[in-house]
């Protein structure tokens, strides 16, 4: 019989070889690529030493195409849990250096126990892909493998916070568990998602395009909107991780974490006044706005790089995580469009699950006109924004800035929508339409038959201004609550969302509603 401590060494060796994972010549061509290896990404991802291996010694059951001889340490998947800041998340991790991370019937088993663990404990998931996709030699039980991950990725959204970082390839039908998740993080270079591959691309349809250009970091933070976050490296991508969990709650019966405010929280902004034009037509950043009424300018924005005429992200007010989305009027001067609705619709949906409040900042001449746009269906993806907004039953705070005109004034979180309170700067303006629009159509016959048409447009264009674009008539009918000197827009707001802290809005019982996908 062994003693205790020859099995001590057998196990130690044991975890050593699977520590090992692909081997120094793989890992070595794993760095050449200007990639971490999966344990060196888990150590940079959780807390110092607190990470905790589950089902280190899983081994695949092949035997197809030789796969009988093929060893695969810790069945080219890690997997377990630790603390990020102290707060309990799970996580996997793909090793690209055993059988290029491969997903196979038993490295998706894996996978789909620290699922079921992290939904059993209300924890965060974080996935790490890094992958050749289906393990090719095990056919359909690869597929079955995905199909099961599918599945639980489904069930546990909205219940807890999903994460998949993109660090290597993911191609084919994998890339739908990453997009099943909450956020998706990629890296600029090394990270590459597509359906189908550059070469199938070139058989079907003749066009060339290289992987990069096809699906990479840079190609889906800014034209597909399937990555949330481009990172330059998986250093800076992992830190902005464990940053945007600073945000969340565990799950979504849980409060976000509220940390302590050193920002005072009645700190007049005078800057405020001057940062938003009067002159509507005059562009500004609106996260100038965000940063100085939020607690100590720090925002997280989320797709920063995907349909920029609106703007979505984290911050917090008084110390309590606050979703905020506002109209970017310096880009299309934050017309709302197709891409700007899925946009925050997504987000306003994620933080409305998660029990995140909402701050809308609304400065948006309307929709964006044009056939584009018409026939790529924003009537359908414009709907999903007031299906979000009114849906959602966080606190909803609106801050009106400037422009709020028809549709689009209605889409960002208006009382009718159900905002809990609706404050307005004084040069807000909200109308059914801009000036120029009314003016032309109520009197067009007028002005028509006038000896100087430019000269009566003008004077109608500013009788319509007058009487109409400012905040007075919506307060007057009680669609604005309250209209404040823009310096004072953050004690406001501290005061806003501490009166809804303990709101409680109940809705009809159903299965689920039919978002207007
Ligand atoms: C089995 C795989 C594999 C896979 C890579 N490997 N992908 N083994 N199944 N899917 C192995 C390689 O044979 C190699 O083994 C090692 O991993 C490293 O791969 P390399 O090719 O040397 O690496 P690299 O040059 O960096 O190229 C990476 C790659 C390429 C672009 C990902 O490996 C590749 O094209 N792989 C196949 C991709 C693919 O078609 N996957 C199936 C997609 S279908 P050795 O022993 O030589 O080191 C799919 C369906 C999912 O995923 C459906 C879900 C619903």
């Amino acid at each position: 019989m062994p003693d205790i401590t020859e099995l001590i060494e057998q196990l130690q060796a044991a975890r050593e070889r699977v520590r090992a994972g692909g081997g120094e010549k793989r890992v070595a061509k794993q760095h050449e690529a200007g990639k971490l290896t999966a344990r060196e990404r888990l150590n940079l991802l959780f807390d110092e030493g607190s990470f905790i291996e589950l089902d280190m010694f899983v081994k695949h059951r092949c035997t197809a195409f030789g796969m009988e001889d093929v060893e695969a340490p810790g069945e080219g998947v890690i997997t377990g849990y630790g603390s990020i800041d102290g707060r309990l998340v799970y996580a996997f991790a793909q090793d690209f250096t055993v059988i290029g991370g491969s997903l196979g019937e038993m490295h998706a088993a894996k996978i789909c126990k620290v699922m079921d663990l992290a939904m059993k404990a209300g924890a965060p998931l974080v996935g790490l892909n890094d992958s050749g996709g289906a393990r090719i030699q095990e056919g359909v039980d690869a597929l079955n493998g995905y199909g099961n991950i599918f599945f639980r990725n489904t069930m546990a959204s909205g219940v807890i916070p999903q994460i998949s970082v993109i660090m290597g390839p993911s191609a084919g039908g994998a890339v739908y568990s990453p997009a099943l998740t909450d956020f998706v993080f990629m890296v600029e270079g090394t990270s590459q998602m597509f359906i189908t591959g550059p070469q199938v691309i070139k058989a079907v349809t003749g066009e060339e395009v290289s992987p990069e250009q096809l699906g990479g970091a840079r190609t889906h933070a800014t034209k597909s909107g399937v990555a949330h976050f481009k990172a330059e490296n998986e250093e800076e991508c992992l830190a902005t991780v464990r940053r945007l969990l600073s945000f969340l709650p565990s799950n979504n019966m849980e409060d976000p974490p509220r940390v302590k405010c050193e920002d005072p929280i009645d700190r007049m902004e005078e800057r405020l006044r001057d940062i938003v034009p009067t002159d509507p037509n005059k562009p500004y950043d609106v996260r100038d706005v965000i940063r100085l009424v939020v607690d100590a300018g720090d925002f997280l924005e989320v797709h920063a790089g995907w349909a920029q005429n609106l703007v979505v992200g984290f911050c917090r007010i008084s110390g309590m995580p606050v979703g905020v989305v506002a109209n970017q009027p310096r880009t299309l001067a934050g017309c709302l469009d197709i891409n700007a609705s899925d946009k925050a619709s997504r987000f306003v949906r994620f933080c409305d699950a998660f029990n995140i409040p909402l701050l809308t900042l609304v400065d948006t001449p309307g929709y964006l006109p044009g056939t584009d746009q018409e026939y790529g269906g924003i009537i359908r993806h414009g709907a999903k924004l007031l299906y979000a907004f009114s849906e959602a039953t966080v606190p909803k705070i609106t801050v009106i800035l400037r422009k709020a005109y028809g549709g689009a004034y209605l889409a960002m979180c208006s009382r009718s929508l159900g905002a809990d309170q609706v404050l307005a700067w004084p040069q807000a303006e909200v109308a059914v339409m801009g000036p120029e629009g009314a003016a032309n159509i109520i009197f067009r016959d007028e002005i028509a038959r006038a000896d100087d048409p430019a000269a009566l447009r003008r004077e109608k264009i500013a009788a319509y201004r007058e009487q109409f674009a400012n905040p007075y008539v919506a307060a007057s009918r009680g669609y604005v609550d309250v209209i404040v000197d823009p310096a004072e827009t953050r004690p406001q707001l501290v005061a806003a969302f501490a009166a809804m802290s303990s709101k409680r809005e109940a809705r009809a019982a159903r299965k689920h509603g039919n978002l207007p996908v």
